[in-house]
């Protein structure tokens, strides 16, 4: 469910013309609606009624502060990866006892950003980050919360770029490792034992690869309770899926009964961290189309947004619907939407039937919410889209484009 859809034939966003929004702040351009991201969050957090939880919506997908400033509203905390990403929750007014901080490899100078914020929780991804999260704590006489990511090697289905969850991956550590790390950390007079996480993949279609991991995680949890260590929050990660094409993913509602089956009777909060599934379908790509020609057998339309406003056609052979913002009357044909970088891999779609197009036409990519902005870069010293956010037929530029001054502004001549 999302809140673009068509008036007169031309694609709007909660009411707000896509026509209107390219010619007010050209393109390409990031539009969000505020209705399905706020409509996305409610979604999540009711399918989890059930059992006590917290949800941490994954700043990664989509870090706009506008964007995180909205969820923090609702009562949202957050999943950080980064220093940076800490920063963005603080400067939207998120708050920070609600914040995980996950990835496998934890500065010194963000540990300790992150213990003096107060946050919940370090998910620990290794016994060498288990040891400086101990020393960095006690150099600042505090004792860190913290959570050990487990691997409970599920094979989640998602492509291999985004499967988390298997032994082979490089997240999380193996429940024999764990279990010494926990010891360890409940010897410690810095270290604070809160919770224990996981998270298994992206893009997940079916609650399956989560009842399974579930089941090893608790059994680790009652491992963990014989050995004298309770633990309050149980952390499953993010990864509920979203239809991008014709994906019927399970609706959130029936994640929450396979939690709600295995936590009745325990006394622990879930703690969950979609991003996807909140944001990916709350946002466009808005491009033109510069141009169309023919080489060979194959037609392009070559627009003006590119691998790096939106890398992931190219990074894992993602496909995303593209819509003429206005409809031409005529039959579909198949051709290939790519970007002006000098790149082969610079494709948005390939061999896509799309209606007749037109320079000058307006496309829509959908389903750009997450993973989109958030992933772009400034490659062929291209500058970065602006984003708006539509709330109630209202339009406001979240974030201006760059321009190309900014690209180099810190860079500096040779003396
Ligand atoms: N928690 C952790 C520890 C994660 O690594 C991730 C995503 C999430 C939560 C949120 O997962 P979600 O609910 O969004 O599936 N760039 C890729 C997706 C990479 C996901 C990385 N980790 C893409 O565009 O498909």
């Amino acid at each position: 469910m999302h809140h673009f859809g068509r008036a007169g034939g031309v694609l709007h966003a909660e009411g707000c013309s896509l026509v209107d929004l390219a010619e007010r702040h050209g393109t390409p351009l990031y539009v969000y609606a505020a209705a399905t991201l706020e409509r996305h969050y409610r979604v999540v957090d009711e399918a989890f009624a059930q059992v006590p939880h917290l949800v941490c919506y994954s700043v990664k997908a989509c870090s706009n502060l506008a964007v995180l400033q909205l969820l923090a509203r609702l009562g949202s905390g957050f999943d950080i990866v980064s220093g940076g990403e800490l920063a963005r929750v603080l400067a939207a007014g998120g708050d920070a006892s609600k914040v995980v901080f996950s990835g496998v490899g934890k500065r010194d100078d963000e540990i300790a950003a992150a213990l003096d914020a107060g946050i919940l929780a370090f998910n620990v991804e290794s016994a060498f980050e288990l040891e400086r999260i101990e020393r960095v704590a006690r150099e600042r006489g505090r004792a860190a919360p913290i959570s050990i990511r487990v691997n409970p090697d599920v094979d989640a289905g998602a492509h291999p770029y985004i499967a988390t969850g298997l032994r082979t991956a490089k997240f999380g550590v193996d429940f024999e490792a764990a279990r010494r790390m926990y010891a360890h950390a409940a010897a410690s007079d810095a270290l604070d034992v809160v919770g224990i996480d996981a998270h298994i993949g992206s893009q997940i279609l079916e609650t399956a690869p989560y009842a399974d991991a579930l089941d090893r995680i608790l059994e680790m949890v009652d491992v963990l309770a014989a050995d004298g260590i309770t633990l309050r929050h149980l952390d499953i990660g993010g990864g509920l899926g979203i239809p991008y094409r014709d994906e019927e993913p399970a609706p959130p509602r029936a994640f929450g009964d396979v939690v709600a089956a295995r936590l009745a009777g325990r006394d622990m909060t879930l703690v969950l961290e979609p991003g996807r599934v909140i944001a990916g379908n709350a946002g466009v790509l808005l491009m033109r189309v510069l141009g169309v020609k023919h080489n060979g057998t194959r037609t392009f339309v070559v627009v003006d947004a590119a691998m790096n406003d939106n890398i992931r056609p190219a990074l894992y052979q993602a496909w995303q619907r593209i819509e003429p913002v206005v409809l031409r009357e005529g039959p579909e044909q198949g051709v290939d939407v790519v970007g002006p970088i000098c790149e082969t891999g610079d494709f948005l779609a390939l061999e896509r039937p799309l209606p007749p197009v037109q320079q000058g036409d307006l496309l829509a990519m959908m389903s750009a919410g997450a993973y989109g902005f958030s992933m772009s870069s400034n490659y062929n010293s291209r500058p970065r889209a602006a984003e708006v956010l539509v709330r109630d037929g209202e339009a406001t530029v979240v974030r201006p484009r760059e321009q190309v001054s900014e690209l180099f502004a810190g860079e500096r001549l040779l003396p």
